[in-house]
């Protein structure tokens, strides 16, 4: 690309057809947020050079930013007063003036769906022929509140009317053919143009819309690419629109696992991220949700309603019903549930069995390890083929700081053991069942705190 562009994504709104307070570029899509999304599909063709708008709630979104990339939020832009989109345009100027760009590919932050195959027409035009503007646009059955296309009787775009301004009897029944928000201007048409915007419409906004009309009488090389029926384009604004979109991925993404051999029981009940990772032959249940960048390797079995973020997981384990695994390591073989939460830094050696009601958090379980019932370990290390037997639980809090709990090899922890932390228990200790640890218990021992059993006649 011999040009110098750069993109603004448009992220400062509130999106007041959404509910709550969340902004909507931060409502997600199979657990990616509609700004991941959006700057997935621009990365590939403008990377690094990627600017985004924010104004409200702007910590949370940068946030989200510094989630998708260091640089991305580096590029971030404030939008002081959301007074319209063509008021965010504006407010970005001086940043594009400052790394020199001769074209701005504008994008709302609302359009999930975003194909990379319209980015490339649109670049490809560019490439060609210079333009003051191209815009996408796209012919839809409901036009719903989209901005309209206004054509002459020759097909030349005229303007883009937004839906509270456009009156029948002045534009007639309206085509079909709406504006995608995705543009792409020079920087020194947008320098002159954009402040010549009026916010005299029903919106009382300033409208990036209106640059269209005012190019065109300016007589400034102005195309409308439509882009057919593509629905990819479509603006997800409130819950309905948001949910079409994300089902749209969800039979997308299901239908290009399945072909890569991947076995998913009722597929439409089952959401998998863009960024996982699975291998062929893997089997999944209904209602699992798989997000972030988790991986799964060959022949592992995950059964149904099991929730996995940032999850990795070996060969050939398999994972019970209802478990949770987040910014955890499972290596090979494993047994994993039903429901068993594995826990931030939680990390599992090959051929480890985790039961039902196991909590596991920033520990380390070597091979063979089995803690099958009713446990919580937390600050951990466990050496290989120990056992912790049901109920045990590292007492690794003291109200203040947390503390380390350490188990040899070939240990076995009773059922029902407190092991107050800090505490180190050396290679094949027995701990007898229901005491409480407080002292560190040497090689070979048996360590044991109960109290002798008593039983007395009745009268
Ligand atoms: C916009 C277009 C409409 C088009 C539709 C496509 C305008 C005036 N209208 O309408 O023609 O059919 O998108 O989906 O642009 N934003 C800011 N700052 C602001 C206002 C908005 O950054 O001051 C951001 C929003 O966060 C959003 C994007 O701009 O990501 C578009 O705003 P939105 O309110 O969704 O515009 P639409 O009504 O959908
Ligand atoms: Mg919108």
């Amino acid at each position: 690309m011999t040009t110098n562009i750069y993109a603004l994504v448009l992220a400062a709104g509130k999106g007041t057809r959404m509910p709550g307070k969340k902004p909507k570029v931060l409502q997600t899509l199979l657990g990616d947020t509609m700004l991941a999304c959006v700057h997935k599909a621009l990365s590939p063709f403008l990377n690094e050079r990627i600017f985004t708008l924010v104004g409200y709630e702007k910590e949370q979104v940068q946030k989200e930013l510094e989630h998708i990339s260091p640089k991305a939020f580096a590029m971030s832009i404030e939008q002081k007063e959301l007074l319209g989109t063509g008021h965010a345009l504006l407010s970005a100027m001086p940043y594009f003036q400052d790394v020199n760009a001769e074209y701005i590919l504008v994008v709302n932050g609302d359009v999930p769906l975003l194909p990379s195959e319209c980015i490339e027409s649109m670049l490809k035009l560019l490439e060609k022929e210079a333009h003051d503007i191209i815009f996408a646009t796209i012919e839809v059955e409901d036009i719903a509140k989209y901005g309209r296309i206004i054509r002459n009787s020759k097909d030349k775009v005229q303007a883009i009317v937004e839906a509270k301004d456009y009156d029948t009897k002045i534009y007639g029944e309206p085509s079909g053919e709406i504006n995608a928000g995705l543009y792409l201007f020079s920087k020194s048409f947008a320098e002159e143009f954009l402040p010549q915007i009026k916010n005299n419409n029903a919106g009382k906004e300033y409208y990036i819309t209106d640059l269209i009309a005012l190019a065109i009488e300016a007589n400034r090389k102005v195309y409308a690419m439509n882009m057919g029926k593509e629905m990819r384009l479509l603006g997800a604004n409130n819950p309905i629109e948001l949910s079409w979109a994300e089902e749209y991925l969800r039979d997308k993404r299901n239908k290009d696992l399945l072909e890569k051999s991947v076995i998913l029981h009722n597929p439409s009940s089952i959401s998998i991220g863009q960024n996982v990772e699975i291998a062929a032959g893997v089997e999944i249940f209904p209602n699992c949700e798989f997000y972030g960048n988790t991986q799964i390797s060959e022949y592992c079995v995950i059964e149904s309603n099991c929730v996995l973020k940032n999850a990795k997981i070996g060969e050939n384990t398999y994972i019970h019903s209802f478990s949770h695994i987040e910014n955890a390591n499972v290596a090979e073989n494993c047994k994993i549930g039903p429901y068993a939460r594995l826990r931030p830094q939680a990390e599992l050696d090959k051929n480890v069995h985790v039961g039902n009601f196991v909590e596991i958090k920033k520990s380390y379980l070597a091979e063979n390890v089995k803690a099958n019932h009713l446990s919580y370990i937390g600050d951990a290390k466990i050496g290989a083929r120990t056992n912790i037997g049901a109920g045990t639980i590292t007492c690794n809090y003291d109200g203040v700081n947390k503390h380390l709990t350490s188990i040899g090899e070939d240990c076995f922890i009773g059922s029902n053991t407190a092991l107050v932390a800090p505490i180190e228990l050396a290679d094949k200790v027995l701990v007898g069942a229901g005491s409480v640890l407080t002292k560190n218990v040497e090689e070979n021992s048996l360590a044991i705190t109960r109290a002798k059993q008593m039983s007395f006649k009745k009268k």
